[in-house]
């Protein structure tokens, strides 16, 4: 059995624990509103028809935020279609999706699910088909506490206080040429900018959302990063990045998808100091990794409907998750953690039924995804700083990325307690880790999420077989943790201060 060596030090913080770095994302797309978290007539449903067995699961999966209405839905959204009486509202045509919104859930829906989750609104307004005025519009219905049209029109809605919703995508995916209104950098990095600075002029306290690339292997990546900056420096905080990765040929090579991420984000860092630098200015541009997962674009039927066929929430997107999805899942967090520093808010995408760790039959039962576990238990216990470790030992060859650490790792470190969240990403060999940890700590807790058969999937019959379990044999020795990792494993180990 080959053996690592970790080190885990306070004096290695790299900044706090971001709650924010656990957030979600729910589009109109497939189930995921309407069946998902929204279904009158469910048995679990209460009175504004919330699932509320839904509602438990997004509290027990720790969601922080929530990036709403789209993804690619927003690009030809009307958002005043969703507010006001419910029997008023037109049915449209979603392009993205090719299918029909009927608008019966809008932004009151929203915020009012969003109170009830105790999650944080980020919303997203449209630069596809509508531009500044609209995107002021839904501002100004959002967050001016009254005397105006639309704040007045949400006081008439039901809602007398302003939901003040600190963080705004200015667009989704504006670089995809799949986008509706999909533009070059530079009319997007003006659009961005005008509409930025517009939006500033009636809450000077937004964070805004550039996008940026919506992959690291789009063919304008970094010169649209660059470009984009360049145009809306003055007017955002932060630039998107958005990754999805799947197994092609290779498990192994699927195993260390993690390697891309940290890449990705170390290049859009990269570029934005660049920008700074051309610019003379001190100014630090953070990331919103709002979209980020595994997802089998090529195997599940995630082709929307066509033709004169425009249906109401259609099963898209539905990806059933595996053992091996999970750990890939647990170790994008370890990556997003890592970079707690540059990486100021992050979406999984999504949160339930479409690509997503929970998941809700129409009439029926809610259950959990593999990959629910890892983020419920790391965003549960990530806490205080984040630590980065230092690992030594066995490497794996991989055509992407070359010679890369088998093992992968992150701790958090708080006034209470530590935590070390552990990827044994070989798929084969199982690593015998000793840890140097600070002197004086307590095991509270060891599990670990693995199985021999790594594309055993949960299901509605059964979600429990394979789930975090404790890890035998670990122990704490003064100032040495020991404890073996399984091959396509991930752990969490707790410890007491
Ligand atoms: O999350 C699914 C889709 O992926 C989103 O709508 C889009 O932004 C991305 O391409």
């Amino acid at each position: 059995m080959s053996t690592a060596r970790l080190v885990i030090n306070p004096a290695f913080a790299v900044g706090p624990v971001r709650r924010r770095t656990f957030g979600s994302f729910a589009e109109h797309l497939g189930r995921c509103i309407y069946t998902g978290i929204y279904e009158p007539g469910h048995p679990a449903a209460d009175e504004d028809g919330y699932r509320t067995d839904v509602l438990e699961l997004v509290r027990e999966l720790g969601v922080s935020s929530v990036r709403y209405p789209g993804g690619n839905f927003v690009s030809g959204y009307r958002w005043e279609d969703g507010v006001g009486p419910v029997d008023q509202r037109p049915a449209r045509l979603d392009l993205a999706w090719h299918s029909l919104e009927p608008n019966t859930f809008g932004t009151d829906e929203f915020m009012k699910w969003a109170a009830k989750a105790d999650v944080e609104p980020m919303m997203a307004i449209n630069l596809g088909t509508r531009g500044i005025q609209e995107g002021l519009d839904i501002l100004e219905y959002c967050n001016v506490p009254g005397g105006s049209h639309h704040a007045e029109q949400r006081r008439a809605n039901g809602a007398d206080e302003p939901y003040r919703v600190k963080m705004w995508c200015l667009g989704n995916e504006m670089d995809g040429p799949w986008q509706t209104g999909h533009k070059t950098p530079e009319e997007y990095g003006r659009l961005a900018a005008e509409t930025g600075r517009a939006m500033r002029m009636i809450d000077p306290g937004l964070e805004l959302v550039a996008c940026g690339s919506s992959g690291r292997s789009m063919p304008t990546f970094g010169e649209w990063e660059r470009i984009v900056l360049t145009e809306s420096w003055d007017q955002v905080d932060m630039i998107s990045a958005h990754a999805y990765y799947a197994e092609k040929d290779s498990l192994q090579e699927f195993l260390v998808s993690a390697e891309d991420m940290d890449r990705f984000i170390d290049s859009v860092a990269a570029t934005a100091d660049a920008v700074a630098a051309a610019r003379k200015s001190d100014k630090v541009i953070g990331i919103s990794f709002d979209e980020w997962n595994v997802w089998y674009q090529e195997r599940t039927p995630s082709k929307p409907p066509t033709g004169d066929d425009w249906p109401v929430a259609p099963r898209l997107l539905e990806d059933h998750y595996n053992v091996a999805d999970a750990i890939v899942v647990a170790n994008l967090l370890v990556s997003l953690l890592r970079h707690t520093d540059r990486v100021w808010s992050a979406s999984q995408a999504q949160l339930v039924n479409v690509i997503a760790p929970i998941m809700a039959e129409p009439e029926g039962p809610v259950w959990k995804q593999t990959t629910f576990h890892p983020f419920a238990l790391t965003s549960k216990y990530a806490q205080g700083d984040v630590l980065r470790v230092i690992v030594d030992g066995p490497t794996i060859e991989t055509e992407q990325f070359g010679t890369v650490q088998a093992l992968d790792a992150v701790a958090t470190w708080s006034e209470e307690a530590g935590a070390l969240f552990l990827v044994n990403r070989h798929e084969t060999e199982a690593v015998a880790t000793t840890c140097e940890v600070p002197a004086g700590l307590t095991l509270t807790e060891a599990v670990v999420l693995q199985h021999d058969d790594p594309y055993w999937q949960a299901s509605p019959e059964d979600d429990t077989t394979v789930a975090p379990r404790p890890l035998e044999g670990v122990t704490l020795d003064g100032a040495e943790l020991s404890l073996e990792l399984p091959p396509m494993s991930w752990t969490m180990v707790r410890l007491a201060r």
